[in-house]
């Protein structure tokens, strides 16, 4: 058989098939956002370590609720967000008119510089949105003091990063609000679909009606559904529409193949652990970035990142990579440096690229390959010596 290595595999399993099919068996089903939905909300939470979960239609709508969220309930207007990162995050920010403030990644995480971050803060600075990026914990205790004590609110990005933690604590379960996806590729999957978690009851009902069109009959408590009822005698008690919302819901069938998913989450992202570990001590350290920060780290994708700054040699990377059917994409998370894309021109003024060293690397010179399961470590060595023989 041709020797290929995409980027995913076998995010779909046969068990997933079996629990979906045990659902379409059932009599009188309902499949739009139900019991499942509220099953899987609760045993995320559980595994996560926080109070209260929201299952939306996709990561980047978790990201958008989040902002808008933050928009109802705040007045400062920037946020601070890395240059590295899924496009979704920064659109959630322009598109609820926050000013998105960037800041560069280090190489050894891929996460936002803690100095850049500490250095753009100030009295407009509403809150730190953190990607902890392709499965590298952004955090340190030093930010998180200095955030607590300016007040500036943590949102944490962990759509590329289940089950990575910060001092054995799972990411995402330290700011005010996470976001996680799971799509295809990512550590478990729904096909489509993200999470919003908090430990806030107040943010937890804002984004179950915001989730839901803005309508009060989501807010997960009678007796505050009745005190809305009463304000509006005139509206019909099943359609009262509090805020400007969406419609980010989920399903049923989402719910139950991410309720049989989670249930493999530890013990694959172990898998995933010991993968990168063999890739690393595979990989030749002089061609390749081998000297990542890997505390508390959990990775669906190896990063593969040229040390040197070299066109030629990346033009014969991505030769070689193709003659052997290694699926790569270039730029790491999200196609490198977003300060280039266009969709941000009219938002930002002159950019200064040699502001963005690190991202700018990435972008020219950064990829990543895939890290899933089940692969062996007979094919990553076969990988590392076909990367090695550049
Ligand atoms: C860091 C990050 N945030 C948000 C998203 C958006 O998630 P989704 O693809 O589920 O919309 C992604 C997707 O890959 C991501 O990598």
């Amino acid at each position: 058989m041709k020797f290929s290595h995409p980027l995913m595999h076998n995010n779909f399993t046969n068990s997933d098939i079996r629990s979906v099919s045990k659902l379409l068996k059932q009599k009188n089903i309902i499949l739009t956002q139900s019991k499942n939905v509220r099953l899987f909300e609760k045993n995320w939470s559980k595994w996560l370590g926080v109070k209260y979960s929201v299952f939306v239609n996709s990561g980047s709508s978790a990201n958008l609720l989040t902002m808008t969220i933050l928009k109802m309930l705040y007045k400062k207007n920037e946020i601070i967000l890395p240059t590295l990162t899924w496009v979704s995050d920064v659109n959630s920010v322009i598109l609820n008119n926050f000013k998105p403030v960037f800041v560069d990644v280090n190489l050894n995480n891929l996460c936002m510089s803690e100095s850049e971050i500490l250095k753009k803060i100030n009295k407009k600075t509403l809150a730190v949105f953190i990607t902890h990026a392709q499965g590298f914990n952004g955090l340190s205790r030093n930010l998180l003091n200095y955030l607590k004590k300016k007040k500036i609110i943590l949102i944490e990005d962990v759509c590329e990063s289940h089950g990575a933690t910060f001092n054995k604590k799972k990411l995402g379960s330290f700011g005010l609000i996470s976001n996680f996806s799971f799509y295809y590729a990512h550590h478990m999957s729904t096909i489509e679909g993200g999470m919003i978690c908090t430990n806030s009851k107040q943010i937890y009902q804002m984004a179950r009606i915001l989730r839901s069109h803005g309508m009060s009959r989501e807010i997960d408590n009678k007796k505050e559904e009745n005190k809305i009822i009463k304000k509006y005698p005139k509206l019909s008690p099943k359609f009262i529409f509090l805020y400007p919302g969406y419609n980010f819901r989920n399903n049923e069938i989402g719910a139950v193949i991410g309720l049989n998913q989670l249930k493999l989450l530890n013990k694959n992202n172990l898998k995933r652990k010991k993968n990168f570990i063999l890739f690393l001590k595979n990989l030749n350290g002089k061609i390749y970035k081998t000297n990542f920060d890997l505390t508390g780290s959990c990775n669906y994708a190896f990063p593969l990142i040229l040390n040197k700054a070299n066109f030629s040699l990346r033009n014969k990377l991505e030769k070689l990579l193709k003659k052997n059917n290694i699926e790569f994409r270039r730029g790491n998370a999200g196609g490198g440096n977003q300060l280039r894309q266009p969709y941000l021109k009219k938002y930002l003024k002159k950019i200064n690229f040699s502001k963005f060293r690190n991202v700018e690397h990435i972008h020219n010179f950064g990829y990543y390959i895939g890290n899933y399961p089940s692969l062996n470590s007979v094919k990553i060595k076969k990988i590392c010596s076909i990367l090695n023989s550049i």
